[in-house]
């Protein structure tokens, strides 16, 4: 589902339940050794899907660590991306040669809990989530906007190493053309020697879930 909103230049799989059969290299096993099982089972079948996206991309399987404040450690030559959420696991990659990097993120179309949207948006972003509330009723956009920022943050911190916090992108979505675009309100990393002040991300709302992806490929110039 996830590769209706992803470039060419990208591959993804997902899957909306966890096969009885996956298993998990020895390294693997060992970075979820404490894990309880709800964070067992969505670490083994995102790596499922991560290996049927390094087999298009013609690479053998390998394991997949979470390196630095989480964030997975690829094979030399691939960028990528992982979510998880009830009933949904993704994995989008591409070769680093041709993509900069990659955020996706997915989300039940459901409400955010109750006090959260202030934590994480700004007053302007609150003002355009009612306008398209009211005529887009369908979409919890709320957390279409969560979701946004987490795939600002998984394509952000591949690029920087830091920390960037749900204050410093203003997000504005459009909702004919099903894309956002993501301001950064902080200087943004140099990618192929041009700072990125923005990223720009498509959206997808389809079986109850909402997908969010930003794919920065290397032809890409943001000024
Ligand atoms: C890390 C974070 C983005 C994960 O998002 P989430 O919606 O909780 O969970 P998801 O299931 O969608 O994604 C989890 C996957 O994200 C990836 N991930 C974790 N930390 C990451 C990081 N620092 N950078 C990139 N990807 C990361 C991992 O692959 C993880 O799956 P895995 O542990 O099985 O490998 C989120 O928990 C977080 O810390 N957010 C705060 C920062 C933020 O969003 N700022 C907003 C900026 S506008």
């Amino acid at each position: 589902m996830i590769e209706t909103i992803l470039p060419g230049c990208v591959v993804a799989a997902d899957l909306f339940h966890d096969p009885p059969d996956a298993t998990l290299f020895p390294e693997e096993e060992k970075a979820i050794e404490r894990a309880v099982d709800k964070r067992r089972r969505e670490f083994t079948t995102a790596r499922v899907c991560v290996r049927t996206a390094l087999g298009e991309l013609g690479l053998p399987p390998s394991p997949i660590l979470p390196g630095l404040r989480g964030a997975p450690q690829w094979p030399q030559g691939v960028v990528g991306s992982i979510t998880h959420c009830e009933g949904y696991r993704g994995a989008a990659l591409g070769p680093s040669a041709e993509v900069s990097t990659i955020g996706i993120d997915a989300e039940p179309n459901g409400p955010i809990p109750d006090g959260t949207l202030e934590a994480i948006s700004l007053p302007e972003e609150r003002a355009e989530l009612r306008r398209l509330s009211s005529r887009h009723p369908q979409v919890h956009w709320d957390r279409m906007l969560f979701s946004a920022k987490e795939s600002v943050y998984k394509a952000w911190f591949p690029l920087t190493g830091r920390w960037l916090d749900f204050h410093e992108a203003s997000i504005a979505f459009d909702p004919l053309s099903k894309t956002f675009s993501a301001r950064l309100l902080v200087p943004g990393p140099r990618v192929n020697g041009t700072r990125l002040d923005s990223f720009s991300g498509r959206w997808l709302v389809d079986r109850d879930l909402i997908l969010t992806a930003i794919v920065v490929c290397s032809g890409d110039h943001h000024s």
